[in-house]
């Protein structure tokens, strides 16, 4: 007899625990830095159309796939399509390469909550600090262990009483502070040019690497194309709306990455223009903000909410990436959640201790030249998840057909609203872009 299998309490449950899932380190970390370098607000709306559309029917397919199955990706993905099962192998090797580097990040988030509570606030304003603390050897490999146990520990615990319990209780949490934090920056002198930079579109600004940077976000922060949804999908009632889920998941990770960009933005482009915002890149969460509370009046207590806002977002996602290895693990060679959560952290250590050194000690070994983080990075976000999304969409739009998806959406009775435009995008739209996008991908990095 098989085990029965976790579930989630109701609507509520799943909505908040896949909304938990999407938004994390890509809302808070990734979003901003992006935006800054794309144009602001040109990069919000191109983000906005495709999350709308293509991202629509992307997650409305696997959280679909999911329920329909009551399986994570690799059984999944066979039970729909025998010839598919490779593209359920990929989506569940995609969180395999993801959570290790993953960590790594939120071990480093981890650090700044002490830099806080230690009072360290002028030295992490240094140009060196964040340098030399990831260049370290031991320091990050520590704070990227304790990250990978505060993970473990919500995973082990289970579906109801671990996921959804942990995103009940962080999830108003984030809330409160994401909101307390946006009013009091709306108070700082100078920081309504900031905003006018990140929200008002320059379309000059527009190009087809926009679009390109856009669409790996929006992979990334809705959490698609790497068998989260399609685990989570599995742990819905029967009776539960996806449509509403797929809305409201939809529109709370959107909104958490607006108001990142509103708390990240208009603050660095007060003290330092533009130029401050595009120095760092993806290390203006842990480079140019740390200098901005440096300088303004209670900017310890600014510093230590602000990444302990970004260490719950962090966890909550980070679980989601384990529990769709885990789940995988425990479907496909039938293994208790314990025995696959210890192959995952094994796993996980041997893929994390060098994306951790490649900043480093090992920071002269290149794969493709780049860094083992950066490589963990491009492979799954460039390579694998475009690849997964493309399967699906093969998969639904030409071999099994819409029907299978739309029947599921649908089999309460409830109204698909958008159907035509999801048909659309599964058979044609999704396709064509994605393929485009994937030989640009490869153009860029070899061409
Ligand atoms: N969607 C989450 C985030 O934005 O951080 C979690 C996540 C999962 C991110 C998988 C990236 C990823 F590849």
């Amino acid at each position: 007899m098989e085990k029965k299998r976790g579930t989630f309490s109701g609507g509520l449950g799943f909505v908040l625990a896949a909304a938990s899932s999407a938004i994390g380190l890509g809302n808070l970390w990734r979003f901003p830095y992006l935006a800054a370098q794309y144009g602001g607000g040109i990069f919000i709306l191109v983000y906005i159309i495709l999350a709308l559309t293509f991202g629509f029917a992307l997650m409305t397919t696997e959280i679909a796939i999911g329920r329909k199955t009551k399986k994570s990706p690799i059984v999944a993905y066979r039970k729909i399509s025998e010839k598919f099962t490779f593209v359920g192998y990929l989506a569940a090797l995609v969180p395999t390469i993801i959570l290790p580097y993953y960590c790594v990040i939120g071990g480093w988030v981890l650090r700044y909550i002490f830099v806080y509570v230690q009072g360290l606030t002028t030295e992490a304003a240094t140009d060196s600090f964040f340098g030399g603390f990831i260049g370290d050897t031991f320091s990050p490999l520590f704070y990227f262990l304790i990250f990978l146990i505060l993970t473990t520990l919500v995973v082990i615990a289970g579906v109801e009483k671990g996921i959804e319990k942990a995103s009940k209780i962080l999830m108003p949490i984030l809330l409160v502070i994401i909101i307390g934090i946006s009013v009091y920056i709306m108070f700082i002198p100078g920081t309504l040019e900031g905003i006018r930079y990140y929200l008002v579109p320059a379309f000059d600004k527009f190009s087809f690497k926009t679009v390109c940077a856009a669409m790996g976000q929006m992979f990334f922060s809705l959490s698609l194309a790497m068998g989260i949804m399609v685990t989570y999908g599995s742990y819905i009632k029967d009776d539960v709306s996806l449509t509403k889920s797929v809305n409201q998941i939809e529109i709370f990770d959107t909104v958490v990455a607006l108001l990142a960009g509103f708390l990240v933005i208009p603050i660095v482009y007060a003290f330092s223009g533009e130029a401050g915002l595009t120095a760092n890149g993806p290390g203006l969460m842990f480079v140019s903000l740390p200098k901005i509370f440096a300088q303004m009046a209670g900017g310890r207590i600014m510093g230590f909410a602000f990444f302990m806002l970004v260490l719950f977002t962090a966890v909550t996602s980070s679980v989601s990436v384990m529990e769709a290895i885990v789940s995988s693990l425990m479907d496909r060679f039938k293994l208790s959640r314990g025995k696959a959560c210890a192959i995952t952290i094994i796993v996980s250590i041997i893929l994390g201790v060098p994306s951790s050194m490649g900043n480093g000690a090992w920071a002269n070994i290149k794969i493709l030249g780049m860094d083992f983080l950066s490589f963990f990075d491009y492979l799954s976000n460039s390579v694998l998840m475009p690849l997964v999304a493309l399967g699906t969409s093969i998969m639904i739009g030409w071999v099994v057909g819409t029907k299978t998806v739309t029947d599921e959406v649908t089999r309460n009775g409830e109204k698909f609203g958008r159907k035509k435009l999801y048909e659309f995008m599964i058979k044609y739209a999704s396709p064509v872009l994605l393929i485009i996008i994937l030989v640009v991908y490869s153009l860029a990095q070899f061409g």
